[in-house]
């Protein structure tokens, strides 16, 4: 039985049928801590007789957290309470290889982004100069200088705590003089230090991502890739893709001289009808 499948079960027969229908039927694993959806409409209470079910069926799992609705905040962080086992939300979480030290109460971390994380890596070309802008606890970065060979990845976020864990995570990783962690907000870094430095720029946060195109356009070099993370409301009859082609066309029409799209791909359903979508761009200055 899968994970989503056995949640669902435990929580029909310790909540009742009209109580399991709100819960998500995922079990996130971060390391060895497990993270299940707390819904608006039940007390984290409520959720903690399914925890313990979760820390007897799965002897790995130390460390059960629940996590109620809603990522806020320019560090996207989600609110967590304590479910049951040891009460611990630092823990070290494995991805392709690579090792990542993360509190999931500090920095963010979602195991949905494992996909997409591997597959930038794998268009990363030997030597080449990288910019991620918004990258958290360093996992693209990470896996792109362990998997691929680039010469340089400057890896920047603003949220102190990310900063301080991509620091650990790069020691740990092996991959000080390839990636260089930057505190700071991407903006002011680019133009600071990073103009015309890059060949590609990675820009996964979409809340912010059509804002500050300009300054992923500024840390290309003369021409470069440019991955652009959008979140897309899609109503029935709508394709998302198109949606999000059109929306980095517009803002891409005011700044530069050619620009061709490459891979558009869903990445996740965010809620009902909401997708983050991941648009590849190639763009000449
Ligand atoms: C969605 S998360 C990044 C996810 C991460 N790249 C991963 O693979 O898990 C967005 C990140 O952008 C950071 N951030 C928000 N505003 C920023 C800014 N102005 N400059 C740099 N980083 C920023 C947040 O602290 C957060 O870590």
């Amino acid at each position: 039985m899968t994970r989503g499948r056995f949640l669902k079960k435990i929580a029909r027969e310790i909540l009742g049928e009209d109580k399991a229908s709100l819960i998500w039927g995922r079990i996130e694993i971060i390391g060895d801590i497990a993270v299940i959806r707390i819904p608006f409409e039940l007390e984290p209470e409520e959720l903690k007789p399914l925890a313990e079910r979760i820390l007897e069926e799965f002897k790995y799992i130390r460390s059960v957290w629940g996590g109620l609705p809603g990522v806020s905040g320019p560090y996207r962080l989600r609110p967590y309470v304590h479910l049951a086992g040891e009460k611990r939300s630092e823990t070290i979480y494995r991805e392709h290889g690579c090792l990542f030290k993360v509190d999931i109460t500090r920095v963010y971390v979602s195991p949905t982004l494992n996909y997409e994380h591997r597959r930038i890596a794998r268009l990363v070309r030997p030597g080449e100069v990288i910019t991620n802008m918004f990258a958290g606890a360093g996992f693209f970065s990470i896996i792109a200088a362990k998997l691929s060979r680039p010469r340089k990845v400057y890896s920047i976020d603003v949220n102190p705590d990310a900063y301080r864990f991509m620091v650990e995570n790069v020691r740990l990783n092996k991959v000080e003089g390839i990636v260089e962690p930057i505190l700071g907000d991407a903006a002011q870094v680019i133009m600071e230090k990073l103009q015309s430095s890059s060949d590609r720029v990675l820009m996964p946060y979409p809340e912010l991502a059509l804002d500050y195109l300009r300054y992923a356009i500024m840390a290309i070099r003369n021409c470069g890739w440019v991955h652009v993370y959008l979140h897309i409301e899609a109503d029935k009859g709508e394709n998302p893709y198109e949606k999000a082609k059109n929306m980095v066309a517009d803002a891409l029409s005011e700044l530069v001289k050619k620009y061709g799209f490459g891979t558009i791909r869903k990445v996740r359903t965010v809620k009902p009808r909401t997708y983050q979508i991941a648009v590849d761009v190639f763009i000449e200055k």
